[in-house]
């Protein structure tokens, strides 16, 4: 096990009713930005449960944050910061609107320049407002990480960036909001966590973070196990349940101490996303398994060993029990509802050039042993048109 340090200093308040204690986690004379999006929360009760909690605060509203959010739209939510003297922050939402608030907590106090360079050139947050989240999809992980992604649409570019100062100060994870989410989002959602546990589970390690697989192979069997029931089932109170923790557990850092970390399928994933809109986890739907068999070699341990544990694999050979796992993940995606190929998008050959030329321009070397260049990238997409 490699030497780690590991802090989380997110506080949870999980279960049915729970938007209410926004009001005590709150300061007192607080005036609060409420961010949103499309309006999802004003159909499922959501919207009014944070309006009344927030009946004694001063606040303002920001709507309109889109999925994959939009680095101009935040800058609009800063404006608005700076103009209401905000200094609070509650996020109301999934992954885009809390990744949006982390980015528009830091560039309301980045005085130094413009702050897309955070994302750009990596520069560092100094200052950040403080803000809670209630949670309304369980994916990302955001409500318990200090990461975001942002997306510059002038540019198409989709960046992301962390920091120890935006972690929110507290969140909300109610699983009872989830049972509005279309099947699209449930199966997203499902999808995205499961990919997070595999970029720092699915690596050439094996066997010296017994404790980080172990617990990594349980929350890809809750995901397993209970991503179907939820598309049978909406309203399912504990499957939601064990969804919404199992994904908040899959990027909480937690698995990710001590282990090497690949994130590969994430990174040529966000690229799809900011040149043809795809929802990011039918990105990462598409090129895991691509992945998995241009790196089988590097990862056989690994591969094997999930096959065995999280999908109940046998086989007479290593080759044919990897062959297995890597169409086990491929038909769980599909049966979740999301496609694994390129073409079905109406995707090909133009697409991987367009992502190989950004490769090229970046110079990025991807995986946990940095050996994913441009044109394995290539490869990768080509094993998925
Ligand atoms: O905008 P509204 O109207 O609210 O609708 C949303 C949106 O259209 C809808 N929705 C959310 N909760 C709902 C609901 N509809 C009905 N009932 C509910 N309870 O779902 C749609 C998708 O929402 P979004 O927030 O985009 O989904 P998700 O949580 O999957 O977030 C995706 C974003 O997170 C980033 C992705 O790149 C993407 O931009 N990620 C953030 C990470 C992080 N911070 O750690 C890690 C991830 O790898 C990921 O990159
Ligand atoms: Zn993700």
């Amino acid at each position: 096990m490699n030497n780690f340090t590991f802090t989380n200093p997110v506080k949870i308040i999980f279960g049915k009713d729970t938007i209410k204690n926004i009001t005590s986690e709150i300061p007192a004379g607080s005036k609060v930005l409420i961010t949103y999006g499309g309006g999802s929360i004003k159909k499922n009760n959501v919207y009014e449960q944070v309006i009344n909690a927030l009946s004694s605060f001063e606040y303002t509203e920001f709507s309109g944050i889109e999925a994959n959010p939009h680095f101009e739209t935040c800058m609009k939510a800063v404006a608005l910061i700076k103009e209401k003297h905000i200094d609070y922050v509650l996020a109301v939402g999934g992954g885009s609107v809390i990744d949006a608030t982390k980015f528009i907590v830091a560039a309301a106090c980045f005085d130094d320049s413009d702050p897309w360079q955070i994302l750009s050139k990596g520069l560092e947050i100094k200052k950040a407002l403080p803000f809670g989240t209630v949670l309304t999809i369980s994916a990302t992980g955001s409500e318990m990480n200090d990461g975001g992604v942002i997306t510059k649409a002038a540019t198409q570019e989709k960046l992301a960036f962390s920091s120890p100062l935006v972690f929110p100060k507290f969140s909300v994870l109610d699983p009872t909001v989830t049972f509005s989410l279309p099947p699209r989002q449930i199966a997203n959602g499902v999808v995205d966590a499961f990919i997070h546990v595999i970029e720092q589970y699915l690596t050439y390690n094996e066997g010296d973070s017994l404790l980080q697989d172990l617990m990594s192979e349980a929350i890809l069997k809750t995901l397993v196990l209970e991503g179907p029931k939820a598309l049978e089932n909406p309203t399912d109170y504990d499957v939601r349940a064990n969804l919404m923790w199992a994904s908040t557990w899959a990027l909480n850092y937690w698995i990710s101490c001590g282990v090497p970390q690949d994130w590969a399928t994430h990174m040529i994933g966000h690229e799809l996303t900011a040149f043809y809109g795809l929802d990011h986890a039918q990105t990462l739907a598409i090129v895991l398994p691509g992945v998995m068999t241009r790196l089988k070699d590097q990862k056989a341990k690994k591969i094997k060993r999930l096959g065995k544990e999280v999908f109940g694999l046998q086989a007479t050979s290593d080759s044919e029990l990897i062959d297995k796992t890597i169409a086990a993940v491929e038909g769980f995606f599909e049966q979740m509802g999301n496609k694994t190929h390129l073409s079905d998008y109406g995707l090909g050959e133009d697409a991987i050039k367009k992502v190989e030329k950004r490769f090229i321009e970046r110079g990025w070397k991807l995986g946990e042993c940095k050996n994913i260049t441009s044109d394995v990238v290539v490869e990768i997409l080509r094993l998925r048109l």
